[in-house]
């Protein structure tokens, strides 16, 4: 390097579930729903749910850091997205470090499930701080908040982890973002200390299809792109339905969107990087093609980035 710091890009990448499946036709045995109803209602067929959020960001991040052709040792910054860290304190970007044998500065960030991009432009601020490699991982494990009698919200959350490597770079692959939130709209979406996942789903599904269109097309417009441009759009994997009303809105088709939900459920902050991790091993994203990340989540936040996809 030459020490000029001009941007950053994705050098790497990897996923997290844990072992157990809960599928559809097991909610069906002990509540009130049936396959056909969440899979119409959700997309959602099938959710993982166990480990612990720091377990599930510790195995993300290996593949991550390995995929990037580095060592624990290059990383020079963690940052960790979870709305439901293992303890109250400390972070648990503290546990992720000590395991991983970072020797960096590690702190959470929390900004529900549009979490991970919040931390994924942290991220990229740092490197133009001057630090070199940054880890930004995205996990959560829900099924810990999620009350499993309530088929109202026990079908949809689950477990899981994503994790990136952003890299200094001397061309900037890291084009724009918008970041947001609406605080007065908390009560439609929160968790009390040792409560439950509480939602308004209806208006939880409005709010977030309007959320996703205004925030990409901020994000779209500062990176000087239009929607024809976009290779792939990674959103937030909620429900199948609100990414095609943003999607028909914006103008995209579902052929260009990464899709986990369905083997997934919900993993919040979990959710952008395991979709991004599918789609890259899949051999979706090719060197110079524009992503679109997109999520909202409870705040109500909403976060839209655009990378050009590194060599
Ligand atoms: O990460 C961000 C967090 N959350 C979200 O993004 C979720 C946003 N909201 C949604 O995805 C949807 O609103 C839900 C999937 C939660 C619900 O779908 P909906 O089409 O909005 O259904 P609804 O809440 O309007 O409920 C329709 C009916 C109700 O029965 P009645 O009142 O019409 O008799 C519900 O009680 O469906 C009932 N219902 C269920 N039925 C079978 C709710 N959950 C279930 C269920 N199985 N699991």
């Amino acid at each position: 390097m030459t020490g000029i710091m001009l941007g950053s890009k994705i050098t790497g990448w990897g996923a997290a579930l844990p072992g157990t499946v809960i599928t559809n036709e097991d909610f069906e045995k002990r509540l009130d729903t049936s396959d056909a109803w969440i899979t119409e209602r959700t997309g959602i067929k099938e959710r993982r749910v166990g480990g612990t959020t720091a377990s599930l960001s510790i195995e993300a991040a290996q593949k991550a850091i390995a995929a990037a052709g580095l060592t624990p040792a290059d990383i020079g910054m963690l940052v960790l997205s979870t709305t439901t860290p293992d303890q109250t304190v400390p972070a648990t970007s503290a546990t992720v470090q000590a395991e991983l044998g970072l020797t960096c500065g590690a702190f959470d960030v929390n900004a529900a499930c549009a979490g991970f991009v919040y931390a994924l432009v942290v991220g990229h601020s740092m490197i133009l701080s001057g630090v070199e490699h940054v880890l930004v991982i995205g996990a959560d494990t829900l099924s810990r908040i999620t009350d499993m009698e309530d088929r109202s919200t026990a079908v949809l959350f689950a477990d899981g982890a994503g994790a990136v490597v952003l890299s200094r770079t001397e061309e900037n692959n890291f084009l724009s973002w918008d970041l947001g939130v609406d605080g007065t709209l908390v009560p439609i979406l929160y968790c009390d200390h040792g409560g439950y996942l509480r939602m308004e789903g209806r208006e939880v599904f409005k709010r977030a299809v309007l959320a996703m269109v205004s925030s990409a097309q901020a994000a779209l417009e500062r990176a000087g792109i239009t929607t024809d441009d976009v290779a792939l759009v990674v959103p937030h994997q909620a429900n199948i339905r609100i990414i095609e009303a943003a999607n028909n809105r914006l103008g995209i088709p579902m052929e260009r969107t990464a899709i986990v939900l369905d083997k997934t459920g919900n993993t919040s902050s979990g959710s952008i990087p395991l979709a991004l991790a599918a789609a890259a091993d899949m051999g979706r994203i090719h060197p110079g093609d524009y992503v679109l990340f997109c999520g909202f989540g409870a705040g109500m936040t909403w976060a839209s980035a655009v990378v050009r996809w590194g060599a």
